[in-house]
């Protein structure tokens, strides 16, 4: 039995993470679904935002959809989705920006740079250390080439190897990699690239960088899609997977009913996607056209439909076409 973890986690996500779950169990009523309820919620409650027996929890599930949580600016708090993405070894971050005429999928790094958590913290001096390994720079670099391989066939590295010697090793071993899978490779400064994303967005097809870069570059390129409401992404390591949205828990307008459930909506495709029904992730997207096609939309793409009521309109599209097999 196929075991979905459900974690609804703060703010907006109690809002979104509903509509996909809606839309999963449309899809596959025989998959088992349970709740974890981590965050910054539980911390205010509890304490802890996040126990050990909330990890194996986890782990006792065949994939994960998440929604944000909030992770207050404390020197002592500990995120929650880091350390589920370190606790799950979930190394590879893809972030597909996906529009008209162009295909981005955004390759982040996701368990060590510059979030390595090796960090000191004194009145007068922080410092957080930026850490390249090998292995890390390896493994992701051949998540992106084989994804790379399965679509346009061409990488791009986003680095800042002018003036860190950390990237001159995520930057080398990525070319090498790239060579030796006979893979046309270019590479870009992170800084300029992300300003070509939004010009040439059609120029893109998988870039691969490390984790911080790949966190801003994804918020900067979802400016080519409508913002953050429409971008997904699927945290992935040798076992464990874990969906979520690019967006966080948007403590600004949570509670409102006006938040997108797109990103959402499209995490879950790419669980369904993940466990072996690609046919699924499709009629997924293909219900939330359906429904944009008609006007209606949240507030952020300049509507006025409330996130369940756009929910709702796109489990009626999904029940519409679920049985077109
Ligand atoms: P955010 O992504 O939550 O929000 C940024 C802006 O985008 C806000 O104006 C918000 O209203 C808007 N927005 C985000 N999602 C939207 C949606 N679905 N529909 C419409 N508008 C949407 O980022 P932030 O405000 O910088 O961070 C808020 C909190 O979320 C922080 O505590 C941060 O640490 C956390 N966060 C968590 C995750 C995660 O759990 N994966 C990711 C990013 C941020
Ligand atoms: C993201 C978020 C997280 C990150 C934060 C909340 C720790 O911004 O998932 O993009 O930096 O990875
Ligand atoms: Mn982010």
């Amino acid at each position: 039995m196929t075991r979905v973890a459900i974690v609804e986690g703060d703010g907006i996500g109690h809002e979104v993470i509903p509509v996909a779950r809606n839309a999963l169990e449309l899809l596959h009523p025989e998959y088992e679904y349970f709740p974890v309820d981590v965050g910054y919620g539980r911390w205010e409650v509890t304490g802890c935002p996040c126990a050990d027996n909330d990890i194996l929890e986890l782990k006792t599930a065949d994939v994960v959809l998440f929604g944000a949580v909030t992770t207050p600016p404390m020197k002592d708090y500990q995120s929650v989705v880091l350390r589920l993405r370190k606790a799950l070894d979930l190394y590879a971050n893809l972030r597909p920006v996906k529009g008209n005429g162009f295909d981005i999928m955004i390759v982040r790094e996701n368990t060590e740079g510059l979030y390595s958590g090796i960090e000191e913290f004194t009145p007068d001096r922080a410092t957080t250390l930026r850490v390249v390994t090998r292995e890390g720079a390896e493994r992701i670099v051949r998540k992106a080439i084989q994804l790379a391989k399965e679509r346009k066939g061409h990488l791009t590295v986003g680095h800042k190897a002018n003036v860190l010697k950390s990237d001159v090793l995520f930057r080398d071993i990525c070319l090498a990699e790239a060579k030796a899978a006979g893979l046309p490779c270019s590479e870009k400064f992170i800084d300029a690239l992300s300003l070509d994303v939004l010009q040439h967005p059609k120029a893109y097809d998988v870039v691969v960088t490390t984790n911080i870069f790949g966190d801003i570059l994804s918020d900067v390129a979802s400016y080519l899609v409508g913002g953050l409401g429409l971008v997904p992404s699927a945290n992935i390591g040798d076992r464990y997977a874990l969906f979520e949205p690019v967006h966080g828990s948007a403590p600004d307008i949570a509670g409102k009913n006006i938040a997108n459930p797109i990103a959402a909506l499209r995490s879950a495709a790419m669980l369904i996607n993940y466990l072996g029904d690609a046919h699924g992730g499709e009629q997924i997207e293909s219900a939330i056209q359906q429904v944009l096609v008609h006007g209606i939309r949240t507030r952020d793409l300049g509507g006025s439909t409330g996130t369940k009521e756009f929910g709702e309109a796109v489990i009626q599209a999904l029940d519409r076409v679920k049985d077109i097999r």
